[in-house]
């Protein structure tokens, strides 16, 4: 995990007046530091996407191993709505990370394979470089501050890439989210 994105999140949890209902830690998700059966749910958003197939196994094999019996794991990523190599391809270049979105059926083939059952989805649009998206995700002020971020001149060119490549595939392109069960007899 990312060292900044956790003071980030340290930062917005003191400002909320939550700061002591939370602890943050620093992990890698193929290998918590967690007893098995530790958690009631577990969250990851938009993390997978970054990971390689058999990566993606790896970590929700180890969210399924922290799960208590019955848990639940919620995740939220990146969805192919058609498998074309060539989206995958122009997403990673624009991103500069190599990413993996999969299918609705890859998505769901990889909570199956890993041990999960009755897997719940939901799919929607990408909003991602959406002025809408942005409002609804940010509020204006997050809005504003990303747009005069994207305007500097060190950022606009990779925005611009970014902003293309999600208007290029948007029909390609959506989110999905999972909630997958773990079994009471794991
Ligand atoms: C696209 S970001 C999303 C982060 C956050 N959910 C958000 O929306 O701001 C993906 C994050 O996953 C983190 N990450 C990638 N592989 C990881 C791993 N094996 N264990 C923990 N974090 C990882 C990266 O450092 C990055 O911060």
């Amino acid at each position: 995990m990312d060292g900044q994105a956790l003071e980030v999140a340290k930062k917005s949890a003191e400002t909320a007046g939550v700061a002591h209902l939370i602890s943050f830690e620093r992990a890698n998700a193929m290998k918590l530091p967690y007893e098995d059966a530790s958690f009631d749910i577990v969250i990851n958003e938009a993390m997978l996407t970054m990971q390689a197939d058999q990566a993606k196994k790896k970590c929700v094999m180890e969210y399924l191993r922290v799960l208590k019996p019955e848990g639940l794991l919620l995740t939220h990523d990146v969805l192919l709505k058609e498998a074309k190599e060539s989206v995958r391809q122009e997403l990673s270049q624009a991103i500069h990370v190599n990413v993996g979105p999969l299918t609705q059926d890859g998505w769901e083939q990889v909570m199956i394979e890993s041990g999960y059952r009755d897997v719940k989805v939901l799919t929607g649009e990408m909003t991602l470089m959406k002025l809408s998206g942005m409002i609804y995700d940010e509020g204006w002020l997050g809005t504003l501050k990303i747009c005069v971020n994207a305007c500097k001149k060190e950022n606009r060119k990779q925005f611009l890439t970014m902003y293309k490549m999600f208007n290029k595939n948007k029909k390609n392109l959506g989110f999905i989210a999972m909630a997958s069960h773990k079994s009471s007899n794991r």
